[in-house]
This record gives C-alpha cells, sequence and structure tokens, in this order.
C-alpha cells in the first residue's frame, strides 16, 4: 500500500511512519509535514535512508500539493493538527486553519483523486468531560476547548464526506498517548524533563483530572488496524483502559526518576479543564485490538527514553518555549 501521511514529523506521526515501515515491508510513505513548532525532522532521522519514504515539507491547506501528492496513493492517514489545548485557549486561529481548513482540503482533494481509504485521527476529547462512564462511537460530541471543537468539526466534516459523497472514510479517537518524541509540552514529557532539571512540576488545579493513558505505539498498532480492517464510515474508539489522576501520574513520574515530590508545584487551574476522559473501546477490540504495553512498564520505559535523549529535548526546551512556558505558569 503507498499511504500518505499528514503530520508524520510530529510525536505520533512519526511513531506511525516508522511502525508502517517496520510492519509492512511492501508499503511505502509519504509524510507531509509543515514542520510547525511541534514538527521535527530528528523524528524520522533513522529512516530517511529508506527508500520507502519520501518527505515533503508543505502545509495541509495548500490543495494544489495534497491533489498532487495523493494522485499517487492509495491511502491518507492524516494526523497533522495543531494539538496543544493550553495553545488552543490562548488563541485558536490556527486550530480552525489547520485543523477545520486543513482536513476539508485533503477531503476534496481524496474525493477528485478518489482515495480508496480516508483514515482521519481523532481525540476522544470530542466526547467532553464525563463525570461517569465511558463514550461510545455514536454519543454526542461535547468538546469544552477550541482544540477539541476544531477536532470535532473536522471529525464531522470527514464523516459527512462518507455519508454524502461516499468517500471511504474512517474515523479513530483515541485517548490521550504517551511514549518517545512527544513534544514536552504535554504533561508526561513535560513533567519528566522538567524532573530532570529539578524544575518545579506545575499541577494544575488540584491535580484531580484524570487521563485514560495509552502508550503510542499501541495507538499507532490500532491505527493500523483500522486503516487495513476498519469498515468504510466507521469511527472507532482507541482506549488504553488506564484511568489515572494527574497527580498520582505526577508521583510515579518523579518516583521513576528518585525525585522529591516537593518539585509538584499547584498552579491555577487551565480554563475549562475537562474533568475525565473515558473511552469504550469494544468496537476495536471487536476487530482484534488488544494494547500490547502495560502502563508501568510503558511509563518507566518512557522516562528512560527522555533520560537517555537529552539531546532530543533539550534544544526545544532551551529556546522560545521556555519562555513562554515561564511566563505561562506562575506559582499559585
Ligand atoms: P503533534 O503536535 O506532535 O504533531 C502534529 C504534526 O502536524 C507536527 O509535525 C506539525 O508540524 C504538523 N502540522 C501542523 N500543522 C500542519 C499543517 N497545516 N500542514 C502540515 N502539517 C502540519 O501531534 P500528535 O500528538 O502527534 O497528534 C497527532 C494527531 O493525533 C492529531 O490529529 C491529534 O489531534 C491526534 N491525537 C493526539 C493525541 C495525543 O495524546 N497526542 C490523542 C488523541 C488524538
Ligand atoms: P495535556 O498533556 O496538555 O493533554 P490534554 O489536555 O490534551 O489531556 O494535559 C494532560 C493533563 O495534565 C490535563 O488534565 C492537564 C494537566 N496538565 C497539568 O496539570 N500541568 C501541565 O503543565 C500540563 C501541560 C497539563
Amino acid at each position: 500500500m503507498k499511504i500518505l501521511v499528514t503530520g508524520g514529523a510530529g510525536f505520533i506521526g512519526s511513531n506511525f511512519v516508522r511502525h508502517v515501515l517496520a510492519a509492512h515491508p511492501e508499503d511505502s510513505v509519504v509524510n507531509l509535514d509543515k514542520l510547525t513548532y511541534a514538527g521535527n525532522p530528528e523524528n524520522l532521522r533513522d529512516v530517511e535512508q529508506d527508500a520507502r519514504y519520501r518527505f515533503v515539507k508543505g502545509d495541509i491547506c495548500d490543495g494544489t500539493l495534497v491533489r498532487e501528492l495523493m494522485a499517487g496513493v492509495d491511502a491518507v492517514v492524516h494526523m497533522a493538527a495543531e494539538t496543544h489545548v493550553d495553545k488552543s485557549n490562548l488563541g485558536a486561529d490556527e486550530f480552525l486553519r489547520t485543523n477545520v481548513t486543513g482536513t476539508f482540503t485533503l477531503l476534496e482533494a481524496a474525493r477528485e483523486t478518489r482515495i480508496t481509504r480516508f483514515l482521519a485521527v481523532g481525540t476522544d476529547e470530542v466526547y467532553g468531560s464525563l463525570s461517569r462512564g465511558a463514550a461510545r462511537e455514536l454519543d454526542p460530541l461535547n468538546p469544552s476547548n477550541p482544540y477539541s471543537a476544531s477536532k470535532a468539526a473536522a471529525d464531522l466534516l470527514a464523516r459527512a464526506y462518507w455519508t454524502t459523497h461516499r468517500l471511504p472514510v474512517v474515523i479513530t479517537r483515541s485517548s490521550n498517548n504517551f511514549g518517545p518524541y512527544q513534544y514536552p509540552e504535554k504533561v508526561i514529557p513535560l513533567f519528566i524533563t522538567n524532573a530532570i532539571e529539578d524544575r518545579p512540576l506545575p499541577l494544575y488545579g488540584d491535580g484531580r483530572n484524570v487521563r485514560d493513558w495509552l502508550y503510542v505505539l499501541d495507538n499507532c498498532a490500532a491505527i493500523d488496524l483500522v486503516l487495513r480492517r476498519g469498515k468504510d464510515g466507521e469511527i472507532y474508539n482507541i482506549g488504553g483502559d488506564n484511568e489515572v489522576e494527574n497527580v498520582v501520574l505526577t508521583r510515579q513520574i518523579l518516583r521513576l526518576l528518585g525525585k522529591p515530590e516537593s518539585l509538584i508545584t499547584p498552579v491555577a487551574d487551565r480554563p475549562g479543564h475537562d474533568r475525565r476522559y473515558a473511552l469504550d473501546s469494544a468496537k476495536i477490540r471487536g476487530l482484534g485490538f488488544r494494547p500490547a504495553h502495560a502502563f508501568p512498564a510503558a511509563l518507566a520505559a518512557t522516562v528512560d527514553w527522555y533520560r537517555h535523549h537529552e539531546a532530543w529535548w533539550q534544544p526545544i526546551k532551551s529556546g522560545a518555549f521556555k519562555a513562554y512556558y515561564d511566563r505561562q505558569y506562575a506559582p499559585r
């Protein structure tokens, strides 16, 4: 299969490209990525020389470019997005442009070029905060912040292209991912790298918000399964069945690094902070998916990865990013 991956230089995208090249020797991948602050060519340095891999720097909103790239492929795996909730709360323009207009541009091009599979990567955040139970695929969407609202819009557009145009769309909605190559604005890599440097860990609000953690390689395997075996027009939740309160997660990270809990620094809560996400993953289990990585071992492996890859994250954290976060999070 020839696959166009969008956003392949980001966290999940780079893990997914590596997964496809390793698991499917007959496949080739074109990676279209704009290289925003979150995209990093270093993430795929090890596959750059693979003849089955090609990188194209470009914007998913560029209709001419995406039509040209789609003309040569069988399937699209669309992951490019603006992804950070706090950033979307500060200004949503880029979120609407990339996540909504960019998705629309890709869907139109896929329709014109008669793509045989269009997989849109989505998030559990579209269901909004759940006080109890777990979201099922056809539950109403109830996003709370500009990021999740833009992702919900993208999902609905993709579904509409199936319903109206019979574009063979499938959608995945996964819970929070963690693992290697995650940009250190998200809580796990931010807290690991801060702790390594003996810097404060800014824990929002009362620290009791709950996320369901999924190891990135499990998400990549699930996306790959849906790509090949999912049914046209269907949505598949991908959860880790692993709900953890932020404060518990924070203590686990500190324990793994042998750092003191005094680094935990309560800060003002995120506006509109969703209390809890949870997914019912029965449907993708029906396709045969089971997460292969247990959370404690995967978290320990992730901590080790950041420990041994300072050369990857130090340049990111020492630049404008650091100044941005120093401004953003004053201790309460
Ligand atoms: P990321 O922020 O690490 O990477 C996003 C990538 O998209 C970057 O490489 C960036 O350069 C690229 N990009 C951004 N705008 C672009 C544009 N206009 N044109 C081309 N490329 C562009 O994100 P991630 O965490 O890897 O998330 C990937 C996808 O998975 C996103 O769609 C996200 O909504 C979804 N998702 C992420 C999580 C998670 O926990 N990380 C959970 C569920 C769903
Ligand atoms: P994040 O990694 O931003 O993912 P999302 O908001 O998409 O779930 O945040 C995960 C949780 O960690 C969320 O409840 C907010 C919290 N958090 C903090 O307490 N401090 C931080 O500095 C960050 C970035 C997040």
